[in-house]
């Protein structure tokens, strides 16, 4: 069997809640991250069939039944998890009805898995139904993007588009905008089937004045969607109160999805002449 502490996946979460930390995203315990994995990759570096102890989820997810994930721990700072993988996440296999994690690594000093398991564990089981490759859902408080929740309506149309004029990328990265729920009390079953109804049509949903959720294949691409909306918003909030001189077009914008094939979520331009 591998060491467990070289495994590729374990790696990707040391380096992944490093940097949100670094970027000043994820203060003390905020932000959380959940990745599907692959079960003949964890049973190189597990057994399997060893369950530590099981943990009851407090909601049902019978699509996820046998899926195993490696998710951050409740409580668990991000600036800790590379020099302490084993406390502060946990290997879970979903188990009975959907309704049990069983432990299978991690959580060593008895802790489990981010209180907002239900908005992550929802948001896999809706994202597999849209894109069968989704593999990472991700939680941060990213300071800019929640800056701007206190300054701009809370309209997706609007705050899409005005992300999108902040930066020429914003557009062709995700052409299918933000999706925005209003201030809800987190941690909750509501709160995650909420953000799980946003994730049909979208891979970024803000929750107001709270953070960000972002969902996508790999983890490059998550949190290469999450920055790219923290960058919009860093520009927004360095510009906002200044008189705006020039910008970027709804025609260009429109020029630039065509140019890299994306297509662009509806009502979102002004595409009239
Ligand atoms: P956890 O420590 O339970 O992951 O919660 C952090 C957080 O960001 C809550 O929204
Ligand atoms: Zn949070």
């Amino acid at each position: 069997m591998k060491d467990i502490m070289t495994a590729p996946f374990v790696e990707e979460m040391k380096s992944t809640t490093a940097n949100m930390y670094r970027l000043g995203w994820d203060e003390r315990n905020g932000g959380n991250i959940s990745y599907l994995l692959d079960e003949k990759a964890v049973a190189e570096y597990l057994d399997i069939s060893k369950v530590i102890r099981k943990i009851p989820i407090g909601f049902k997810v019978p699509s996820l039944v046998g899926k195993i994930f490696i998710v951050t721990g409740t409580g668990k700072y991000f600036k800790n998890v590379a020099a302490d993988p084993e406390t502060n996440l946990g290997i879970i296999r979903i188990a009975g009805d959907g309704d049990v994690a069983e432990l299978l690594w991690g959580y060593k000093d008895g802790g489990k898995f981010t209180s907002e398991l239900p908005s992550h564990l929802m948001c896999h089981a809706q994202r597999l139904k849209v894109d069968p490759e989704n593999r990472v859902v991700m939680h941060s408080h990213p300071t800019n993007t929640l800056a701007m929740n206190f300054v701009h309506e809370l309209d997706e149309k609007k705050f899409t588009h005005t992300l999108w004029e902040m930066c020429t990328e914003c557009v062709v990265v995700f052409p299918d905008g933000v999706g925005i729920l209003p201030w809800m009390l987190c941690g909750t079953n509501s709160i995650g089937e909420a953000t799980a109804k946003k994730m049909k049509e979208f891979r970024l949903v803000i929750w107001a004045m709270h953070g960000i959720y972002g969902a996508g294949k790999t983890m490059d691409e998550t949190f290469g969607l999450i920055e790219t909306v923290e960058k919009a918003a860093q520009i927004y909030m360095l510009t906002c109160n200044r008189p705006r001189i020039n910008t970027i077009k709804d025609s260009e914008m429109k020029e630039l999805a065509d140019l890299f094939g994306v297509r662009v979520r509806d009502g979102i331009l002004d595409l009239a002449e």
